[in-house]
């Protein structure tokens, strides 16, 4: 058997060993979980985890206010609602991104409208989201994609000259910084997330940070707790809220991460140098120079144009990595071309970068760079995949031979399969 035969090709997998699990069940985590059980506090009101979250953003993130939420998507829905986005409104949001980012828009009643991402980094363009705003533009979303912080300085001098909101979409990112801004200090208002798959895991959670603006903060709070004030269970309900608070639960386990944030950071790091080192030129996304710090949430790839000349896509490339023991994912789809975006009658907008990604860009997440040995691995399973691009674009006459026996599966599932089982070949991640 030809040794630099891909496995999909009946070559032998590069890798059988699993890649750690995420989130990685801690001593701390438990006890933290352990602690709000036995105490009978259950839910948000008063002195307990949620609070104890909310004021450890606060700290973190040098913020006016933080109001912790049930997950992310409702994070950036609050928000808009607060900022009283509605019918009638734009936002722009990048179109590669993860769909909240632009649902959340349409879940208040205003229109998302698409901008176009860099060939590079696959960040908002800043070019294009100017091109995007009209006159009925209220606010723009910035998306720190995989980790990488989006332009901050640009995207303020953007909506300061056009009187817009910003909302950075940090749901990827928590301690990430550009050109020395933390992440959540240049938005009006920051929303993260705490899915399972997220830096700070929670299973499901989520969080609005108010960056300045006392009154906003106050409007965050009430929207997310039945529009009532902060700390209030009666019926003094000033305006139509929603139930958004976190859970006591789910809250302790987000606070029992944050401790562990650098250590955590400094594998991940250690490991993509390495693969940067690796890989063959142009095979990660740029990171811009004015990045002080990348939180490597996801290890953005992309296919070289020789490949896709040859016919290879990313989902091929995600069935081929898996029959090496590598799990990876499609880019998510540029949501402005999903079927709830497009518009009713002409095209949707053309933004070529975003829509040239959805075929040729694929991420693998980062408890696998929790693994030094993923800096072998990966560029050894990309050069066979690469080098074979055409007899792999040919389709389904060619199969695996060495398929992984039930239980030695190469890897396990986790929590970024959150859309069927692990790593099945040509899934769309849903985040
Ligand atoms: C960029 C981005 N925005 C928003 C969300 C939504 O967060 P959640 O899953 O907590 O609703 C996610 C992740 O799921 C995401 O990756």
């Amino acid at each position: 058997m030809p040794h630099d035969l891909p496995a999909a090709l009946g070559g032998r997998p590069v890798r059988t060993r699993p890649f750690p699990t995420w989130p990685s069940p801690s001593v701390e985590a438990r006890a933290a979980v352990n602690a709000v059980f036995d105490s009978g506090h259950w839910w948000q009101n008063g002195d307990g985890a949620g609070e104890r979250l909310e004021a450890a953003l606060v700290d973190r993130f040098e913020v006016r206010a933080a109001v912790a939420v049930t997950n992310g998507t409702l994070a950036l829905e609050v928000a808009l609602r607060a900022a009283g986005v509605g019918p009638g409104d734009e936002v722009v949001v990048p179109a590669t991104t993860f769909v909240s980012s632009a649902s959340a828009v349409s879940s208040v009643g205003a229109t998302p409208v698409p901008a176009d991402v860099r060939p590079d980094t696959f960040s908002l363009d800043l070019g294009s989201a100017r091109e995007s705003v009209t006159a009925r533009t209220k606010a723009l979303v910035v998306v720190h994609l995989g980790g990488q912080p989006a332009d901050l300085t640009g995207a303020r001098l953007l909506c300061d000259e056009k009187g817009l909101l910003l909302i950075e979409d940090s749901a990827q990112a928590v301690a990430a910084a550009w050109d020395g801004r933390p992440v959540g200090s240049a938005g009006d208002m920051t929303a993260m997330s705490f899915q399972a798959a997220k830096l700070w895991p929670g299973g499901e959670g989520g969080a609005v940070l108010i960056r300045s603006d006392g009154a906003l903060a106050g409007r965050v709070e009430r929207i997310a707790n039945c529009g009532r004030p902060r700390g209030s269970s009666d019926y003094d309900h000033l305006e139509p809220g929603t139930n958004a608070r976190i859970s006591e639960f789910h809250a302790a386990l987000v606070l029992s991460h944050m401790a562990g944030t650098d250590a955590l950071w400094l594998r991940r790091k250690g490991t993509y140098e390495r693969l940067d080192r690796a890989l063959p030129a142009g095979a990660l996304a740029a990171v811009d120079p004015r990045v002080t710090r990348h939180d490597h949430y996801m290890v953005l790839l992309r296919l070289p144009q020789a490949a896709l000349t040859d016919g290879l896509d990313n989902a091929t490339t995600v069935r081929a990595l898996a029959a090496e023991g590598i799990p990876a994912r499609v880019l998510f789809p540029a949501w402005h071309l999903l079927p709830a975006f497009r518009p009713p009658t002409g095209a949707p907008r053309s933004l070529p970068v975003a829509e040239g990604a959805t075929r040729s860009a694929l991420w693998l997440h980062h408890r696998l760079l929790l693994d030094p040995d993923c800096a072998e691995d990966l560029p050894a399973a990309w050069s066979r995949v690469t080098a074979h691009a055409s007899r792999l674009a040919a389709g389904p006459e060619v199969r695996p031979t060495t398929t992984p026996k039930p239980g030695l599966m190469p890897d396990s599932r986790t929590s970024d399969d959150r859309s069927g089982p692990p790593f099945r070949a040509g899934s769309v991640s849903s985040s």
